[in-house]
């Protein structure tokens, strides 16, 4: 009696642990029809940021980049890109239209986590000191004297109200970081001053977001790209949009008609989203609560996280987990690269799985069903987050008229295909972790946008990855704004 009890017990804890997924993944569900809303919703709200200061939770930041690099830039450049979990020196070497970008060296170092929360002085104190000890190390054979003045592109991957291309004040911090001092404060100025103060007579010559850096790359490789999306530790998009457009900005002028915006999409917030009480609780327990909902649904710095709350929640069902108390309590615990290799074991039993539930969170033998029921998580919460940013950049798409649905039927009564005929190619370029390393993310993206655009419209939408972009973007537009040329944007 006792034997049969035990079973149906197991049996109903099972049940139990079955009924988490089920409702994990009845909340994260993604129909067309969902993501349809959401597309709808992403471009309301750029209207509404375009029309007031405030008036979306998409503050749709002007960057004053209203020339993208165009293949005639010349030069040695300089780029520092700061922001993410790594931060970056680069030098590129620019050889005009033929040459092309001759080489690029990059540096990257992680950022010690104390500094994330520290003074702004030693924030790039410590940045400067890496960035001379990069110049130093050129050596005798680049032909550069030290003395020589640099200058430098610095991309900051945080909101700032730009008053130029190259200054702008943080507006706030996001993604783990929180230096209090920093805030207001102009971020070019900041790095002037340390690199002065390390004797490196060094220009900061333009200041840009990291999604303006990979828009600049991505242009620069090739002119039919408007949109650039970052999905790495944070997720961010930028594009180029007509200045008549920019409402709230009455009467700005640029050569080409356009200007690059800034969306800051990880702060998009909609009520057609998919939450979970899950994503409640990561949010309620961040430093920045009720705020950039939409990164905290999609983003690499997050989704481990996500992951690491449902285990946690079925381990409280199932014994299995032995002491639940133990490292599955621990916030971000569990990354996101480990979500991805999990997800992505093809052994038959799973031996990643184990092996990271092991190494990770000192969870051992847990049995080959509850190996699978993991793996089904990391896919809910992948798939979902991928199919979200795939609705975001289609909502880009739709607000600047190329998503196959307005402008170019809006003419006279012309047949549909002689209509989506005209749309012209579109290039979106994106970087960062999540898009480039993970494949199953990457994979189930670009699904979920050739699904929302349908077969014929997106034929004419190109994603694309880039590498490195928001580094060499920034050398570029400083090479852009030493040499102005008679580029024009879109
Ligand atoms: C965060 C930042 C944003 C950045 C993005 C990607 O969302 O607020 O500025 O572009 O992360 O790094």
């Amino acid at each position: 009696a006792t034997l049969v009890s035990r079973r149906v017990k197991s049996r109903r804890k099972w049940n139990r642990v079955v009924g988490v997924l089920r409702e994990l993944e009845e909340g994260c569900s993604t129909s067309i029809g969902r993501l349809r809303q959401v597309v709808d919703a992403m471009a309301v709200e750029m209207h509404a940021g375009l029309a007031s200061e405030g008036g979306s939770k998409l503050k749709m930041l002007l960057t004053f980049v209203d020339n993208l690099p165009d293949g005639n830039e010349k030069g040695t450049y300089y780029a520092l890109d700061l922001g993410g979990t790594n931060f970056r020196v680069l030098r590129v070497q620019l050889g005009g239209k033929e040459s092309r970008i001759i080489g690029h060296e990059v540096e990257r170092q992680p950022i010690p986590q104390h500094l994330m929360t520290s003074t702004s002085e030693d924030l790039f104190d410590f940045i400067a000191s890496a960035v001379k000890e990069f110049v130093v190390r050129e050596g005798d054979n680049s032909g550069l004297q030290l003395d020589r003045r640099r200058e430098l592109g610095c991309t900051f991957s945080f909101p700032m109200k730009q008053l130029s291309v190259s200054s702008g004040l943080l507006i706030k911090w996001t993604k783990g970081f929180a230096i209090k001092d920093m805030v207001g404060k102009d971020v070019a100025e900041c790095l002037q001053q340390a690199l002065a103060k390390g004797g490196l007579d060094m220009r900061v010559a333009t200041l840009v977001n990291d999604s303006v850096g990979a828009l600049a790359l991505g242009h620069y490789d090739d002119e039919d790209t408007v949109a650039a999306v970052i999905i790495g530790t944070g997720s961010n998009a930028c594009y180029v949009e007509r200045t008549d457009a920019i409402i709230k900005c009455q009467g700005l002028l640029t050569n080409s008609g356009g200007m690059v915006v800034n969306m800051e999409w990880g702060n998009f917030w909609s009520s057609h989203l998919p939450r979970t009480s899950y994503d409640m609780d990561l949010d309620a327990e961040s430093p920045n609560p009720n705020d950039m909902g939409f990164e905290k649904m999609i983003s690499g710095m997050y989704l481990g996280d996500i992951v690491r709350r449902v285990i946690l929640r079925m381990a409280q069902e199932l014994d299995v987990f032995g002491d639940v108390a133990s490292k599955l309590s621990e916030p971000f615990i569990l990354r996101t690269p480990l979500i991805a290799a999990m997800h992505e074991d093809e052994s038959p039993d799973l031996v990643e799985v184990s092996r990271i539930l092991k190494d990770t969170l000192g969870i051992n033998d847990i049995p080959l069903k509850v190996r699978k029921l993991i793996v089904r998580v990391c896919d809910v919460v992948t798939r979902r987050a991928a199919r979200l940013a795939a609705a975001g950049i289609v909502g880009i798409l739709k607000k600047i008229g190329r998503d196959g649905s307005g402008g170019v039927a809006s003419g006279r009564s012309k047949s549909v295909g002689e209509s989506l005929s005209k749309i012209r190619r579109t290039v979106v370029v994106i970087e960062g972790g999540l898009y480039s390393n993970y494949e199953m993310f990457r994979e189930y993206l670009d699904e979920a946008v050739a699904e929302i655009l349908g077969e014929e419209v997106a034929q004419h939408v190109v994603l694309k990855v880039i590498e490195d972009g928001s580094g060499i973007g920034a050398a570029l537009l400083a090479a852009a704004a030493s040499h102005p040329s008679t580029s024009v944007a879109h």
